[in-house]
C-alpha cells in the first residue's frame, strides 16, 4: 500500500501526502482493498454480461467519468512549481506584515505561470500576457499575489472584463478565434493601447514562463504597525533579465512544441538551475497620489521609476517541481483577496471586482472547501465558524461553531493588536461610473514607443501588429485601430498601414484630461 515518504516532512505542503512512486505499492480499489488483476472484470462465464457487484470496475469508470473539473475561464494553460520567498530588507516602516519585517524570514511559495486566452491545451508561446500568480504561505495566513507579466492592463472599468475576454475566445457560431472581434473591442476601448503596445512587442512572446518579470499592476496599500499607510505597486524582477522570442520563432514553437514553456521550467528545476526573482516596492503617500499626474486607481498607467524608485525587499526562488501537477498546480486557487495584515486593497475598481471574482470561481471550479485542499491550506491553523460542505477534510473537530461562552473548547476572537489604519474617506452619491478616454491615455504608450523602445523593438512591433491586423476583415475596424496607433505616434500607424496594404489614417482625437479624472479623497493634508 502507498505510504507517505519521508519527504512529506519537508514538502512545501505539510498536509499533502507525498507518495514515493517506487514504493512497491500493491494495486488496490479506492477503498484500499488489494486487487490482483487490474484489467479483469467480473462476468457470467467467459462471454456473459458484466456484474453490477464488480465495485472495482464500476468505480473505475465512474471515477474516470469525473476526472475533468472546469478549466479556468481565463489562464487555463500553465506551468507551476514550488519554492520560497525570503525577506532581504526590512520594510517594517511600510508594513506590519511579519513576512516582510525581518531580514532572512522565509516562507514556502507556489507559483503558477500561465497564458490567458487559450484553452488548457493551447500553445505556451502564444502572443498573450502571462499570469504570474504566487501563493506565499506566511505565519499570518496565505498572501496571494495574483500578478501579470505586464505593469499595466487593458481595462480600468471592471464591467468590461467579461466582454473583453469574450473577444479573445471563440466566435459563438464559427467556433473560431476572430481578428475582427479582437480589434473591434480594442479599437472601441483605446485605454487598452498601452497594454496592447506591450503585448505586440516581443514581450508578448516571452521565452518560456520563467524568464519574465511580474507586476502587481494594481495599486495596493501597505499598512504599518502605527496604522500609517502608503500606496504601493510591486515589481518582481527576474534575476538575469527577461528573455523573449520573436514572432516567427514563437509561431514555429507553437506547432513544434506547444508545451515549450512547461518543459523548460520543469527541466530547469530538475537540473537545479533554480529561477529566481528580486522583489521591489514602489510607494506613494496619499498626498503624492492626489498630486500625481495620473490616477493611481487606473491600472492602464505606470508610476515613473524616477519619481517613485524601486525599493528591494525580497527574493523568490523556485526550487521544487510538483510531484503531481493536478493536485499542486491545477488545484491551486489564487485570489487577490487572500491577504494578510499589513497588505490591503486600494479602491481600484478592477481590483475590488477581482476580490469577488476569484473566490467565486474557485467555489465553482473546486468546491466550497477549496481552501482545505493541501496546496491551498494555510500553514497556520484556521479557526473560524465555517463548517461542513462538500469536500470537507477538517471541520475543526469539536470546536464550537459559534462564538460560545459555554464550551470548554471556546475561543473568542482576540482584539486586533495593531493600530487600525485610518483610510481614505469616500463621500458621494450612488451612481454608475464609466471612465472616458482622454489625452493622458496616450502619453505613456507614446513614451514607450518613442523613448524606451529601440529601432529593432519598433521594427518588431510594426511587424507583429501587421501579422495580426492583416486578418481584420472589416475596413472600419482596421482604420479605427490605425487611428488609435496614430494618436500614439503617426509613424507607427503609417508603418502598420503600409505593411497591411491600408491607407494612412488621422489620429483619434481624445478629450483633454479633465480635473475630475484625478484622484480626490476627503483626506485633510
Ligand atoms: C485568473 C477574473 C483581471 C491576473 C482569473 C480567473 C478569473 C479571473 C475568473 C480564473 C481563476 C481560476 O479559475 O482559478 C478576473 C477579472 C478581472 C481580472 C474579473 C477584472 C475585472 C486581472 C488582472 C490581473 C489578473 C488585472 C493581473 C494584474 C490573473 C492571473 C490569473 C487569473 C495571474 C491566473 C491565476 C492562476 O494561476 O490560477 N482571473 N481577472 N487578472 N487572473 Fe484575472
Amino acid at each position: 500500500h502507498p505510504s507517505p515518504s519521508p519527504q512529506a516532512e519537508t514538502t512545501s505542503m505539510p498536509s499533502q501526502q507525498v507518495f514515493d512512486t517506487k514504493d512497491g505499492a500493491v494495486y488496490t480499489t479506492s477503498n484500499g482493498a488489494p486487487i490482483s488483476r487490474p484489467y479483469a472484470v467480473q462476468k457470467i462465464g467467459q462471454s456473459g454480461p458484466l456484474l453490477l457487484q464488480d465495485f472495482h470496475h464500476i468505480d473505475l469508470l465512474a471515477h474516470f467519468d469525473r476526472e475533468r473539473i472546469p478549466e479556468r475561464v481565463v489562464h487555463a494553460k500553465a506551468a507551476g512549481a514550488h519554492g520560497y520567498f525570503e525577506a532581504t530588507h526590512d520594510i517594517s516602516d511600510l508594513t506590519c506584515a511579519k513576512i516582510f519585517g525581518k531580514v532572512g524570514t522565509r516562507a514556502r511559495v507556489t507559483m503558477r505561470l500561465s497564458t490567458v486566452g487559450g484553452e488548457s491545451g493551447s500553445a505556451d508561446t502564444a502572443r498573450d500576457p502571462r499570469g504570474f500568480a504566487i501563493k506565499i504561505r506566511t505565519e499570518e495566513g496565505n498572501l496571494d499575489w495574483v500578478f501579470n507579466n505586464t505593469p499595466v492592463f487593458f481595462i480600468r472599468d471592471p464591467a468590461k472584463f467579461p466582454h473583453f475576454i469574450h473577444t479573445q475566445k471563440r466566435d459563438p457560431q464559427t467556433h473560431l478565434k476572430d481578428a475582427d472581434m479582437f480589434w473591434d473591442y480594442l479599437s472601441q476601448n483605446p485605454e487598452s493601447a498601452h497594454q496592447v503596445l506591450i503585448l505586440f512587442s516581443d514581450r508578448g512572446t516571452p521565452d518560456g514562463y520563467h524568464h519574465q518579470h511580474g507586476y502587481s499592476g494594481h495599486t495596493y496599500k501597505f499598512v504599518n504597525a502605527q496604522g500609517d499607510w502608503v500606496y504601493t505597486q510591486i515589481h518582481v524582477r527576474k534575476d538575469g533579465g527577461f528573455k523573449t522570442l520573436d514572432n516567427d520563432t514563437a509561431g514555429r514553437l507553437s506547432g513544434e512544441n506547444p508545451d515549450y514553456g512547461i518543459q523548460s521550467l520543469f527541466e530547469a528545476i530538475e537540473q537545479k538551475q533554480y529561477p529566481s526573482w528580486t522583489v521591489y516596492a514602489q510607494t506613494m503617500t496619499a498626498k503624492q497620489a492626489e498630486e500625481f499626474r495620473y490616477n493611481v486607481l487606473d491600472l492602464t498607467k505606470v508610476w515613473p521609476h524616477k519619481e517613485f524608485p524601486l525599493r528591494p525587499f525580497g527574493k523568490i526562488v523556485l526550487d521544487e517541481n510538483p510531484q503531481n501537477y493536478f493536485a499542486e498546480i491545477e488545484q491551486a486557487a489564487f485570489s487577490p483577496s487572500h491577504t494578510v495584515p499589513g497588505w490591503e486593497p486600494s479602491a481600484d475598481p478592477v481590483l475590488q471586482s477581482r476580490f469577488f471574482s476569484y473566490p467565486d470561481t474557485h467555489r465553482h471550479r473546486l468546491g466550497t472547501n477549496y481552501q482545505q485542499l493541501p496546496v491551498n491550506a494555510p500553514v497556520v491553523p484556521v479557526a473560524n465558524f465555517q463548517r461542513d460542505g462538500q469536500g470537507t477534510f477538517v471541520s475543526q473537530g469539536a470546536r464550537p461553531n459559534y462564538e460560545s461562552t459555554i464550551s470548554p473548547l471556546t475561543y473568542l476572537s482576540k482584539p486586533y493588536e495593531g493600530k487600525e489604519a485610518k483610510h481614505e474617506q469616500w463621500i458621494g452619491y450612488a451612481q454608475y461610473e464609466l471612465s472616458e478616454i482622454n489625452e493622458l491615455d496616450f502619453e505613456q504608450p507614446r513614451a514607450l514607443y518613442q523613448k524606451v523602445m529601440t529601432d529593432t523593438d519598433r521594427e518588431h512591433v510594426v511587424y507583429n501588429l501587421s501579422v495580426h491586423m492583416k486578418n481584420i476583415r472589416t475596413p472600419a475596424i482596421r482604420d479605427r485601430q490605425l487611428s488609435v496607433w496614430a494618436a500614439i505616434d503617426q509613424s507607427l500607424s503609417d508603418r502598420v498601414a503600409k505593411a497591411i496594404g491600408a491607407s494612412p489614417v488621422k489620429p483619434l482625437v481624445a478629450k483633454p484630461a479633465a480635473e475630475s479624472w484625478r484622484l480626490k479623497t476627503n483626506i485633510k493634508f
